[in-house]
């Protein structure tokens, strides 16, 4: 297995050398050497942390581009990047994206909202350490209307088959036509959360969307749309 390899073109575009048509360029011009030899074939793959790849005589540089992304998933796309059933996955969503960026935690299938997607592997662990996990807010429509003894149980931590949850933060956001819409904080990230925490009270979600990670929303953005993360925002998550 070659996993950790990736194709010279994609490469050089990755580490900000050129863009992907003007990489493949370089190599049939034969001014990319790796290892020592000059590669003018396409379809070549490199090992990023291994292979000493020259352009034009220079070292590049080993480390690429951190890119920090916001994007507004939308039901119907999975979260990791290879899916068995073939099903389309956020990445789909990332055109124009040299970086090789991986989401930050995990939606459902079936969940829209805020997702980030990042290379930077340190931030991510940061941000999806159990100490200090980050709040996250859900709008959860649910079959029902939740008593007010319903909502105390999912604040005061609810019994799930892995044990039990932190305190969330719980209020009924609007009503229509007897069923509720339920906005909820937590700051955990066990598989299917939400859904397992309004199961437990009786009320199953229908509709799901994360609204917000820490200070970051989806204001500006529709479904299947990203943006960069501003430099403060960056700034901002590190802190947190
Ligand atoms: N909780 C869920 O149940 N699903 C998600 O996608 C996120 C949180």
């Amino acid at each position: 297995m070659d996993r950790e390899k990736v194709r010279l073109q994609k490469y050089l575009s990755e580490y900000g050398v050129a863009s992907r048509r003007a990489a493949e360029r370089m190599i049939a011009e034969g001014r990319v050497m790796v290892n020592g030899s000059v590669v003018d074939a396409m379809g070549v793959k490199v090992d990023p942390a291994q292979d000493q790849i020259f352009v034009d005589g220079k070292r590049i540089e080993t480390r690429p581009q951190l890119r920090y992304l916001l994007l507004f998933k939308p039901v119907g796309y999975i979260c990791s990047v290879h899916d068995d059933r073939r099903r389309r996955t956020v990445l789909d969503l990332l055109e124009g994206i040299n970086e090789r960026v991986y989401p930050v935690g995990r939606l459902d299938y079936d969940t829209s909202g805020l997702l980030l997607l990042t290379n930077d592997g340190e931030m991510t662990n940061q941000l999806l350490h159990p100490s200090h996990q980050v709040e996250k807010t859900y709008l959860a429509q649910v079959t029902g209307i939740p008593a007010s003894h319903d909502l105390q149980r999912l604040r005061e931590g609810i019994m799930l088959a892995d044990g039990m949850t932190a305190p969330a933060k719980a209020r009924i956001q609007s009503v229509r036509q007897g069923n509720a819409v339920i906005e909820l904080q937590i700051h955990e990230g066990r598989n299917r959360q939400v859904r397992r925490m309004m199961d437990a009270i009786g009320h199953p979600v229908q509709r799901l969307r994360r609204t917000a990670v820490a200070f970051l929303r989806l204001e500006g953005l529709q479904p299947g749309q990203w943006r960069d993360l501003t430099a403060e925002e960056v700034a901002r998550l590190k802190q947190l």
